[in-house]
């Protein structure tokens, strides 16, 4: 077990509120139990649209009822990989999320894993608008966890930094906490 000086949910979520608004297309890249595409949707309002992906087929049906339950409409969740990102779609987007792993209480062989995760993210950096984010929140604690960390890592790195800025946020004295990558796609 780890503590965080602030939840690194509060984290995300605060950087998320700082960049998206009403009206904002936004994409969640691994729905889960939803709360993140919740959260989006709060966001982007109802002249807005996310669209979030899982795939496996109880996330989506737990992140559609959530939907559901706060009567949001303007959400799409897929079930499919996210490396599909770009067949689904093609409007330019203000942020973009992977809240990377496996879903908490489920099989957890359904695990992102870094080949797909990488081929989504670049096809979500290709649809950012300048100064829009993408927020991974990487778990090095399982099994591929640590590569799949690492290949971001080494894409983040070769980004050049006058398009580019990209951020890192994680416990210095816990090795296996969670960590973030923010990237951020500069106006110039
Ligand atoms: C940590 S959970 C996401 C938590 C979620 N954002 C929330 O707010 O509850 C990770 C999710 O990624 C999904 N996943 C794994 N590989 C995926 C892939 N290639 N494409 C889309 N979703 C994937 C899993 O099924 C799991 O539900």
């Amino acid at each position: 077990m780890y503590r965080d000086v602030f939840s690194m949910v509060d984290r995300v979520h605060h950087m998320l509120s700082r960049v998206v608004s009403s009206g904002d297309v936004v994409v969640d890249a691994t729905a889960g139990r939803g709360n993140d595409t919740l959260f989006l949707a709060q966001l982007v309002g109802e002249l807005g649209k996310v669209w979030a992906f899982d795939i496996q087929e109880e996330a989506c049906a737990i992140t559609r009822e959530k939907l559901a339950q706060e009567h949001i409409t303007w959400a799409n969740v897929v079930c499919a990989n996210h490396d599909r990102l770009a067949a689904y779609v093609q409007t330019p987007i203000k942020a973009g999320i992977f809240n990377l792993g496996y879903l908490p209480g489920a099989n957890h062989q359904m695990i992102t894993k870094g080949e797909t995760t990488l081929a989504a993210l670049q096809g979500m950096m290709e649809l950012l608008l300048p100064e829009g984010i993408i927020i991974l929140v990487c778990y090095l604690g399982h099994d591929g966890g640590r590569c799949e960390y690492d290949m971001i890592c080494e894409l983040s790195e070769s980004l050049p930094a006058a398009n580019w800025c990209v951020e890192e946020c994680r416990l210095l004295n816990k090795r296996l906490a969670p960590r973030i990558i923010v990237i951020k796609k500069l106006d110039n």
